[in-house]
């Protein structure tokens, strides 16, 4: 069954545990971005902990291999069920990631988060690919990132509703996919270039899917969660 990620992209801790708090009894995972892990780490840790929440850490490693284990060691808590790294960053890389999540997990007598990796960010277009002298197709480089990772033990790759059927395919259907990028019917698209709605994206075969404004600028935020939640039951069904 498809998991409702609500990203928490707001300025201020108050402002994020207020999200928090609306929504805390819903069945979602709530996703701390940069803005956030850099703005009010620890506020958003002990606040998710103590409303006993599930977080996906959205940190983006990408470093030497020491150095991202280490970090990963760092991030690896209870309520941490999934956190990322760039397959950019190589096999090795991806490798200590995992490893180190394991050992720490083990550590705590906890569950190891997922491991999920970004193989292309969405921001970048063919010329972005090209200018950095990565040959080839954007699609097919993000698809061979992703079979990367999951050579490298990661549990699954981020990517948008319209690559999911592809993924899968390559890689079957215990990789898993976290897609953003997900708008409810007739919502506003904001900047976001390939949207799919929560029921298409469930039919893709997405796991994890991922939304932001259209939750957060919502006039309430409970209801429009609910709704999503319905949509992707319905979905299902
Ligand atoms: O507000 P919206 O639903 O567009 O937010 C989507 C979230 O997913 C943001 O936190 C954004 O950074 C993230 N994201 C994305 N596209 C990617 C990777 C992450 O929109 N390829």
């Amino acid at each position: 069954m498809a998991q409702l990620i609500v990203a928490l992209d707001l300025p201020t801790a108050e402002e994020a545990e207020r999200c928090i708090d609306e929504l805390y009894e819903t069945d979602v995972i709530f996703k701390i971005g940069l803005e956030g892990l850099c703005g009010y780490p620890e506020r958003i840790f002990a606040h998710a902990e103590a409303r006993d929440v599930r977080l996906f850490i959205d940190v983006k490693l990408h470093d030497i291999p020491r150095t991202v284990g280490a970090a990963m060691e760092r991030l690896v808590r209870p309520n941490a069920s999934i956190v990322n790294v760039h397959a950019l960053g190589g096999s090795r890389m991806m490798h200590a990631a995992v490893d180190a999540a394991a050992h720490r997990a083990e550590q705590l007598g906890i569950t190891r988060p997922e491991i999920f990796a970004v193989t292309m960010l969405t921001s970048m277009e063919q010329r972005d690919a090209d200018e950095l002298g990565i040959g080839g197709d954007i699609g097919g480089i993000a698809m061979r990132l992703a079979g990367i990772a999951r050579s490298a033990g990661c549990d699954g790759a981020i990517c948008s509703v319209h690559e999911v059927a592809a993924l899968k395919a390559a890689y079957g259907g215990n990789f898993l996919a976290l897609t953003p990028g997900i708008r409810p019917e007739n919502a506003e698209s904001h900047d976001q270039r390939r949207i799919a709605t929560p029921r298409s994206a469930v039919a893709a075969g997405s796991d994890y899917i991922v939304v932001g404004r259209p939750i957060l600028t919502a006039p309430d935020r409970l209801a429009a969660t609910r709704a999503i939640l319905d949509e992707i039951v319905e979905a299902r069904a």
